[in-house]
């Protein structure tokens, strides 16, 4: 059993005057103590996936199909108890702009301080020497000064260094990072990202990291599941994805960042992920596709295994080897 299995994951979200189906089929394991990429254009799902796996949608959302075992627990039906013992403890969360989630009117220390009370019921002294050793192991140097400093007199480095002291407070078995280093500079992002690894590694903490960089995905995670327009399209171990993409979309993302690093201008694949009000009965990147065919306008592909690796592209529908028709 899988530490985290979403199955057919279906997410709708209605509003007076709009409504729209945002996750249509969206299947992703993650084993314990292991390292996922999440990856995917804008748009694609991959923040209210990491959103469904804590319980806490948007205003109108709601799961339609599918469902989210988290070690023996069902997550779309389980009750404010149960909720409240994975947020924040089995699962712990950290995501993009830092500092915007930090309190700017309280030093940090006194913030992940609260955690180990909170979390953990640490008295304030116990708590607090708790916080200054995460702040520790967390790469903050010289924690017992640096700790009592507020927000923004702090590097933005340093605010998702306190974020993920505050995540890992509780020893969590999952970690959810939603795009963690965008915004940092490319040196800050490295360390970061050996910060989380190193954790992973440590305490046998599984992370499901989301990002659209797959040099990011490269670098840090042994699986990818690559997402587009509310659903997984392709997933793997990461090696084999990079390397011999199936899907014509992840075919097209790994261009995009090849034609980068050659210098060249980047080449986009043309057009955007498109927004469906019903799941949608074809395959969804059939307008961007340029290997589309009949079959794709009126079918979706369903996701299938295929020698070690999933996809869903007809393209692959009756073969066994791995080789496009
Ligand atoms: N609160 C909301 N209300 C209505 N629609 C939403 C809401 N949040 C997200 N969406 C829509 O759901 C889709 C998926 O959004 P999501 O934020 O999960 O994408 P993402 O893959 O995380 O994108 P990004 O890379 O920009 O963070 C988008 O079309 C978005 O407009
Ligand atoms: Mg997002």
């Amino acid at each position: 059993m899988p530490l985290l299995s979403i199955q057919d994951l279906h997410l709708e979200i209605s509003r007076p005057g709009s409504h729209v189906s945002v996750l249509h089929g969206v299947n992703l394991h993650v084993d314990a103590g292991e390292i996922v990429g999440l990856v995917g254009e804008t748009g694609s799902g991959k923040t209210l996936t990491a959103m469904s796996i804590l319980n806490l949608l948007p205003s109108g959302a709601r799961f339609t199909a599918g469902v989210i075992h988290f070690d023996g627990v069902d997550i779309c039906r389980a009750d404010a108890e149960q909720i409240h013992q994975l947020r924040g403890r089995a699962i712990g969360a950290i995501f993009q702009q830092p500092r915007a989630a930090l309190n700017p009117t309280r030093p940090v220390v006194d913030q992940v301080a609260d955690r180990y009370a909170d979390l953990l019921g640490l008295g304030r002294r116990a708590a607090l020497d708790a916080a200054f050793e995460q702040l520790r192991q967390v790469g903050i140097p010289d924690p017992r000064v640096r700790g009592k400093q507020y927000p923004h007199q702090l590097s933005g480095g340093m605010c998702q260094r306190v974020m993920v002291a505050m995540a890992i407070a509780a020893g969590p078995r999952l970690l959810l990072a939603d795009e963690p280093t965008t915004g940092l500079d490319v040196t800050l992002q490295d360390q970061i990202l050996r910060l989380i690894t190193n954790l992973s590694q440590a305490a046998g903490m599984a992370v499901l990291l989301i990002t659209h960089d797959l040099a990011v995905v490269a670098q840090t995670c042994q699986r990818v599941a690559v997402m587009y327009a509310g659903e997984v399209v392709e997933s793997g171990p990461t090696d084999e994805i990079l390397s011999r993409p199936k899907h014509p979309y992840t075919v097209g993302l790994i261009e995009a960042v090849a034609g980068l690093e050659a210098g060249r201008r980047p080449e986009a694949i043309p057009g955007v992920v498109p927004r469906f009000r019903q799941p949608p009965h074809f395959c969804p990147f059939v307008d961007r596709c340029p290997r589309a065919f009949d079959r794709c306008r009126v079918e979706r592909p369903q996701l299938r295994a295929l020698n070690g690796q999933e996809v869903a592209c007809h393209l692959y529908a009756e073969t066994t080897t791995g080789e496009a028709r």
